[in-house]
């Protein structure tokens, strides 16, 4: 049974704060689930042992989730419920499966240790003509699969 969870995220152009933030807004509101952000690419890393669950969250810029969310997957999370998801612009990989497969499948078999209950692989944003452009970003998709994690931490 979770009560306290830890969502670890980094970003670099912000989708992943974004969707991480939606997350928490869900984890709280429906679930009554204290609930904790860290964007590791700014503070130290946290102690995960005060947290019940915790859910991990990356960008990917090419080819690579971020290295500190790598460092961060090396911890060891015991038996409690994890999660993980990333944010991408759908540019290398292009189809969702891909990269589900690229940034999710393979990233994680680095790390048998993290075994999650839920994965993602969200939107992020790209740069049109050096504008930020929204690519595939659905916070209802976010919030549905918030539901959901939540849904399994409560298990
Ligand atoms: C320099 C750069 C490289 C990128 N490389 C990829 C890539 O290889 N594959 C992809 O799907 N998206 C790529 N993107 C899009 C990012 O995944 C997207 O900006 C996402 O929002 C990053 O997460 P963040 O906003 O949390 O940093 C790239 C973006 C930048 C600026």
């Amino acid at each position: 049974m979770v009560d306290k969870v830890l969502i670890a995220y980094t970003t670099k152009s912000g989708a992943t704060k974004k969707t991480a933030e939606k997350i928490a807004e869900v984890l709280r509101d429906k679930f009554n689930y204290w609930v904790d952000l860290a964007n590791l690419g700014e503070q130290s890393v946290p102690y995960v042992g005060e947290y019940s669950g915790v859910i991990v969250g990356t960008g990917v810029q090419k080819g690579r989730i971020y290295p500190e969310t790598e460092f961060f997957l090396a911890k060891d999370f015991g038996r409690r419920p994890l999660a993980y998801f990333t944010c991408s612009g759908f540019t290398y990989p292009k189809t969702y499966e891909e990269t589900l497969i690229a940034y999710t499948t393979k990233v994680l078999a680095a790390y048998p240790n993290f075994k999650p209950v839920a994965t993602e692989a969200f939107g992020g944003y790209i740069k049109i003509l050096g504008v930020p452009v929204a690519r595939k970003m659905d916070m209802a998709k976010v919030a549905v699969w918030a539901d959901i994690v939540g849904t399994k931490f409560g298990e």
